[in-house]
């Protein structure tokens, strides 16, 4: 694979005004997500629910890619056409998360990993062929008390380098993303220090790697006080804070970033999107890769009326889609 064809890819995807939809969740989440709405956790009802995201009309107006479960990149539209072939023929990029999910880091309470580099270059390989060009992995750091030890980021900015720089040899562009999580009572300035040494060192990890900036995208948290914290900062002070932290750690020559939603309200998603990419003079697009943030208010009318409402959902898909593609050019209105 060459360069020239992951930094293409990589290019695609944070095409101007345009993002990813994450729908990656796997069985377990999904679970959670219908739970919350009462719909029941089957196979079926997951098939159609992906379909119902999918084939939203005119989702590549503002949608340039969606990353998938293993399972969904494994079926097809109630007509029988494969997700990913339905994808490339409407605009879509297929996306796949690789990893197997996190697990407690021995030696580090309270700490997390993320697995799944055994066995990563053949699945890669399967992937391809089933259609993927681009390959997500989570890596999840955790603050709090005496949290997250020098230990934690780099096991996992480790991690997320090794996964890439297989990515890249199968020919797949790694959305490397190191999620620091909203969950705590700390402030903005916390979550500034330790984005900050998160991205250093995953950006340190990615060159021991000889990965290839050019043909990667960083799906980044933004910097943003913890849910419990009773000082929450502004829409403004979000966007100066994260793109200060991402033009002191993120090189220029990065094709993009994109932002997952962490557990912010769907306006304020798109309100902090809109900020940053007000502020102007950027090295790199900045758009998103959301999944809650586009998805839950359509699965929430969806679970009223499964059949009934396909369509209006569909509509609150097309909806917040644009949402964010506005905001991914700072001409979002609110
Ligand atoms: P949220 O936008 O719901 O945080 O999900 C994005 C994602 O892909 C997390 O890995």
């Amino acid at each position: 694979m060459s360069i020239e064809q992951l930094a293409e890819t990589a290019q695609a995807m944070v095409a101007a005004g345009k993002g990813i939809i994450a729908i990656d969740e796997s069985t377990t989440t999904i679970a959670k997500r219908f739970e919350g709405v009462g719909i029941e956790n089957t196979e079926e009802n997951r098939r159609a629910y992906r379909e119902l995201l999918l084939t939203t009309p005119k989702l590549s107006d503002y949608i340039s890619g969606a990353i998938l479960f293993d399972e969904t990149l494994r079926q097809s539209t109630k007509d029988g056409v494969p997700f990913a072939k339905y994808m490339s023929d409407n605009g879509i990029i297929p996306g796949i998360k690789v990893d197997k999910g996190t697990h407690a880091l021995a030696g580090c309470p309270g700490e997390v990993v993320t697995e799944g580099l055994d066995g990563l270059r053949d699945r890669l390989k399967e992937y391809y062929k089933l259609g993927a060009r681009f390959a997500k992995w989570r890596a999840v750091i955790t603050i709090g008390e005496d949290i997250p030890s020098g230990t934690c980021i780099e096991a996992n900015a480790h991690a997320l380098a090794r996964y890439a720089a297989l990515c890249q040899e199968c020919g797949l562009v790694p959305m490397v993303e190191p999620e620091v999580l909203m969950d705590g009572d700390h402030n903005i300035e916390v979550c500034y220090e330790v984005t900050e040494a998160v991205l250093r060192s995953l950006f340190g990890a990615l060159y021991e790697q000889n990965v290839l900036l050019e043909g990667t995208i960083l799906k980044a948290s933004m910097v943003i006080a913890g849910k419990d914290c009773e000082e929450q900062a502004d829409v403004d002070e979000v966007a100066e804070s994260t793109v200060m932290c991402l033009k002191s750690t993120v090189p220029a020559i990065l094709p993009g970033v994109v932002f997952l939603s962490g557990g912010q309200t769907d306006e304020q998603s798109t309100a902090h999107l809109n900020a940053m990419n007000q502020l102007g003079n950027l090295p790199w697009p900045l758009s998103f890769s959301y999944g809650r943030a586009m998805q839950q208010a359509a699965l929430k009318l969806w679970s009223q009326d499964l059949k009934g409402n396909f369509a209006k959902a569909q509509a609150v898909v097309y909806e917040r889609a644009k949402e964010n593609g506005l905001a991914a050019l700072g001409k979002w209105e609110g």
